[in-house]
């Protein structure tokens, strides 16, 4: 059986459920007698040979651990040719056959340009966004949900005791899942994302007819893709006398230990990586559909756009109404 000599790396905004990915291209690449060499900081590291070989040690007790111990990174020099052909003589150098990319469409994209070039990529979904139509679900996006939903709880506590508004942004830049699915599992009013856009007068109407019908604290989520939550507050306060906050949960919610889901995820779409390259598929993107481990071409994961569930959005819409 042949020995591969794997480069990993993980690039773009970091995920929980990075590093139990990390581990799990590892140790399921020394399972067949592979060297595993771990590139640090993305592609910045594997133009500049920021690279170390990676033992099961280095991977013992990250399973739990948010973050990446690989560290990541934006690289607007690795978008052009030249610092492409620098990465590409960087794993002649060492000799790499093979490159897993754990990351977003950005990170995707530059997967492809390496494909296009002859390297051998194989692509995880690694994002809080949930942007990547191809795959039901990407590494990080349920840690990302839960953190959004217990900030959503603490929020609600507060504005309950002073029967307040308050309006909360989320991430996920283009795309609304990371509102939506916590709208939907946590005390969430009202969502805004940017693929159902609402009129803000229509939202603001919402707030004060939750109001008449005796429903003093309302909670709106707000998908940084649909707009800012100052924005919002600021357009509720010009319009109607209802009290509002605007909160902004940030980094908060790309942080912490991962759920389950998120370590399982990553855990089974990083063997099915390095399987795939001990069955000599060239240039895949590993995902999950309908619970199955999926593997498409990397040109296609890159260029597909997010999923977004609009019938999800309306049921949000059913069940958040109030029934007099
Ligand atoms: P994410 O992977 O989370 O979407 P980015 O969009 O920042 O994050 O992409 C991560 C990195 O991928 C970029 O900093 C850049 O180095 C690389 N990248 C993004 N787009 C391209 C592209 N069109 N061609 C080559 N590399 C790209
Ligand atoms: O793509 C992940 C993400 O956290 C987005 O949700 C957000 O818009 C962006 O990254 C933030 O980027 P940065 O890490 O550069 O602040």
């Amino acid at each position: 059986m042949a020995v591969h000599r794997i480069g990993v790396l993980t690039s773009g905004g970091d995920t929980p459920g990075m590093n139990a990915a990390v581990r799990a291209v590892v140790r399921r690449s020394l399972s067949f007698g592979d060297v595993v060499l771990g590139v640090y900081h993305g592609y910045e590291g594997l133009m500049n040979g920021s690279v170390k070989q990676l033992q099961s040690a280095d991977v013992h007790g990250v399973i739990q651990r948010g973050g990446t111990i690989l560290r990541t990174a934006r690289s607007e020099t690795f978008k052009t040719p030249e610092g492409q052909e620098k990465a590409i003589r960087l794993m002649e150098a060492y000799e790499m056959d093979s490159l897993v990319v754990i990351g977003g469409d950005g990170s995707f994209r530059g997967a492809e340009a390496l494909a296009k070039r002859g390297v051998n990529v194989m692509g995880m979904p690694g994002t809080i966004d949930n942007d990547m139509g191809y795959t039901d679900f990407t590494i990080g996006f349920d840690t990302a949900v839960n953190n959004v939903i217990s900030e959503l709880e603490k929020i609600r506590d507060t504005m309950r005791s002073h029967d307040r508004v308050a309006v909360v942004e989320v991430m996920g830049r283009a795309c609304g899942d990371i509102a939506l699915w916590s709208a939907m599992t946590g005390p969430t009013d009202i969502v805004l994302t940017p693929e159902c856009p609402r009129p803000w007068e229509e939202a603001a109407a919402h707030l004060v007819q939750n109001r008449l019908l005796g429903r003093y604290t309302s909670l709106v989520v707000i998908a940084e893709g649909a707009g800012k939550a100052e924005d919002f507050a600021k357009f509720v306060r010009e319009t109607t006398d209802v009290d509002i906050k605007p909160v902004v949960l940030s980094y908060i919610q790309r942080g912490g230990s991962p759920t389950a889901a998120d370590r399982m995820l990553a855990t089974r779409l990083g063997a099915r990586a390095v399987e795939l390259i001990h069955e000599g598929k060239r240039n895949r993107a590993v995902g999950i559909r309908d619970n199955k481990i999926i593997d498409v071409d990397i040109c296609e994961a890159s260029g597909h756009s997010d999923n977004f569930d609009e019938e999800l959005y309306n049921l949000h819409g059913v069940l958040n109404k109030i029934y007099i």
